[in-house]
């Protein structure tokens, strides 16, 4: 064995499936935007100039950090870029947690923390929502005597269950390690859900937000994250000496300047976020959280999880399922648009029908 001791019994992050690209394929597993980014992005590469690929990128993103203090109303000091917010998760995790401190992690989350906590042989201490998969901030801090980090994903991912800002706010003013407060899906929020304004008064808070789930880009790869210049310094000093390449950092800027096509298409998926909650519930499903552009659901109407997941796959429909603790009874469906939530309904109904199901519906 040639490599580390305490990698010898990671697993590595499973992803969603991801199937190869076809137009017939209705892909709601891995929460990406259903409609396209902006057209202005297209329209940029109309009179793109190539040549500057020859040179290396802006090391440190400045004119994109700009865009973004102005967006955000936030010193462009406190901010930085990274490939994709997943790239800033392994920077937090190597640049501020010693080998075997602790790191409090809700239960369940995201499970790329748990995973980049293992890569850097850090601890973590789960902590387990409630039965409707709620944060207990109490429970949260009884045990963070001893932890170096509490992480929280808010809205939560796979439940969709948003924190308040005042709940945060409690942790804040009780715990002086570093809150790494991940806000992938705080667009699909209500407005004034962020805590983003917080890092202007706690210097331990890091604000993480992604152009991947709100500005359908998650190919261009594009994280952001916002904290104090302390924090800000040590994530600079340690990250890959050009971190994002320069078609990235441009393209990433004309998303984030078309403010009317984001604001658009929020409305669109929290419009059909809405009608698939009431559908699912007509058609016998329990649903979760409703603050991101996903749903979690558990089938109350006699259908297993895995064998709903397996019959719409058979169409090529995919949504996710999840082989874990708490969650292997239910299901997670990303928002399409509505034209494949249409298609995703009437093969749930179809489904029920087999089944000899009963359960009234509008579609
Ligand atoms: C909570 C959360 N944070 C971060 C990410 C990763 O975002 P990015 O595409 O910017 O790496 C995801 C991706 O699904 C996520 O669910």
């Amino acid at each position: 064995m040639l490599e580390r001791k305490h990698l010898q019994t990671l697993e590595g992050y499973v992803s969603g499936f991801q199937p190869t690209w076809n137009n017939d394929l209705i892909k709601l597993n891995s929460n990406e935007n259903p409609y396209p980014p902006s057209p202005k992005i297209k329209d940029y590469f109309k009179d793109f100039n190539f040549d500057q690929l020859r040179f290396y990128p802006n090391a440190k993103s400045d004119s994109l950090r700009e865009c973004i203090a102005n967006i955000y109303d936030i010193d462009v000091e406190n901010i930085f870029c990274g490939n994709g917010s997943d790239e800033i998760i392994s920077l937090l995790f190597r640049g501020f947690f010693e080998e075997n401190s602790s790191v409090i992690i809700p239960y369940p989350t995201y499970t790329l923390y748990e995973t980049v906590a293992k890569i850097h042989d850090v601890n973590t201490i789960c902590i387990d929502t409630e039965e409707d998969f709620s944060i207990d901030v109490d429970k949260i801090l009884s045990s963070s005597k001893k932890a170096a980090g509490i992480v929280i994903v808010n809205p939560n991912a796979p439940t969709g269950i948003l924190l308040s800002v005042e709940k945060i706010k409690f942790i804040l003013n009780q715990f002086k390690g570093l809150v790494i407060l991940d806000e992938a899906y705080i667009d699909f929020a209500d407005e004034n859900s962020s805590c983003l304004q917080l890092i202007k008064t706690y210097p331990n808070l890091i604000v993480l937000r992604t152009l991947s789930k709100s500005y359908s880009l998650c190919g261009i790869r594009l994280g952001y994250c916002f904290a104090s210049k302390d924090i800000i310094s040590i994530l600079d000093k340690i990250k890959d000496s050009y971190n994002i390449n320069t078609i990235t950092q441009l393209l990433a800027e004309e998303g984030l300047k078309d403010r009317a096509y984001f604001n658009h298409n929020l409305e669109k998926v929290k419009s059909t976020r809405t009608r698939l909650g009431h559908e699912l519930v007509n058609l016998g499903f329990d649903i979760y959280g409703q603050n991101a552009n996903f749903l979690l659901c558990k089938p109350n109407n006699g259908l297993e999880a895995k064998a709903i997941y397996d019959y719409l796959a058979e169409p090529n429909i995919f949504i996710r399922y999840f082989d874990q603790p708490r969650l292997a009874d239910k299901l997670r469906i990303s928002i399409g648009t509505e034209k494949e939530i249409d298609i995703l309904l009437i093969n749930l109904h179809k489904l029920v029908r087999e089944k000899g199901m009963s359960f009234e519906s509008s579609v």
